[in-house]
């Protein structure tokens, strides 16, 4: 592809076009908003979750029944992993996710809690990617992302399981994208700051607009309160030919939150 080729493609309104991607929780928060901004670029979707009823509406009533399709799948059940997708696969986004109930000492965490979310937040993303690269090694193209969280590279942000889930799913990002590359196939992830969904507003026991103010009490960035559309729109990026040469990242969508210790930020301190 010629440079000025990659120019127009970023100036093009429908950056997926042609493309079929599958998200696994994507019947929900920020999954559900990834699909709708895929299809609006183009793409075919397939959601794949446990959520039938919602996931059903959501293709029928949101989507269209010509551009994306539902699948039950639990990430963890490798029988359900190989999801037939419109006949190829473009873009595996790996997004399916739970946290534990919040008990903040690790002396009251429960070892079955701990396993379930490393089975879904893990294993789960494990089997994605493993799925995906099959469907794309004989294309030799493919993206395929993840969706962490700050709790991937910041202590303290989240649950011990959650947080070592997070920090696995970078590892086996960075690792599929070693091995992948042969293939050109690209491998990412995402990791946002606390934004409202059911996950996290059930995680905190807070509804959303009490959420979001907590929770921009905490962001480094202000004025701007993060939402599902700021995640689809850094996944857009890297499902798109746009991000054609980055793999192996780690891409935040914090507002700089995991790059501050406040306890040494100078620029809090009144100025003279
Ligand atoms: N909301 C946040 O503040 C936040 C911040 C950082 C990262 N994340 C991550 O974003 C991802 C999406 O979460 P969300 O916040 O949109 O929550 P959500 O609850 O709205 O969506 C999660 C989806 O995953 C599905 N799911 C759960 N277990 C599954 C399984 N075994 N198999 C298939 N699907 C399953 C659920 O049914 C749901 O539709 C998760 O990986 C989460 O850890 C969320």
């Amino acid at each position: 592809m010629a440079s000025n080729e990659i120019i127009s493609t970023t100036t093009w309104q429908r950056r997926l076009e042609g493309k079929v991607a599958l998200i696994t929780g994507g019947a929900s928060g920020i999954g559900e908003c990834t699909a709708k901004l895929f299809v609006h670029h183009g793409a075919k979707v397939v959601i794949a979750d446990i959520q039938d009823d919602l996931g059903h509406a959501l293709c029928a009533n949101v989507l269209g029944s010509t551009n994306s399709l539902y699948v039950h799948c639990d990430v963890t059940e490798e029988s359900q992993a190989a999801v037939e997708t419109f006949g190829k696969l473009d873009i595996m986004m790996n997004n399916a996710g739970i946290a534990d109930p919040s008990k903040p000492r690790i002396i009251d965490n429960d070892k079955h809690d701990f396993d379930r979310v490393l089975s879904i937040n893990v294993t789960g993303v494990f089997l994605g990617i493993k799925h995906a690269a099959q469907a794309m090694i004989p294309a030799k193209t493919g993206s395929i992302l993840s969706t962490a969280s700050v709790a991937s590279y910041t202590g303290g942000s989240a649950s011990h399981a959650y947080t070592c889930s997070k920090h696995a799913v970078v590892g086996l990002t960075k690792n599929a994208a070693v091995e992948l590359g042969q293939f050109g196939i690209r491998v990412n992830c995402l990791s946002p700051f606390a934004l409202v969904t059911p996950l996290a507003t059930k995680f905190v026991g807070l509804d959303g607009p009490e959420f979001e103010k907590i929770m921009g009490s905490k962001a480094n960035l202000k004025g701007v309160t993060l939402k599902a559309e700021d995640v689809a729109n850094a996944a857009l990026f890297l499902a798109s030919d746009e991000s054609r040469y980055v793999s192996g990242h780690n891409l935040f969508i914090d507002g700089g939150f995991s790059i501050v210790n406040p306890n040494i930020d100078i620029f809090q301190y009144p100025q003279n």
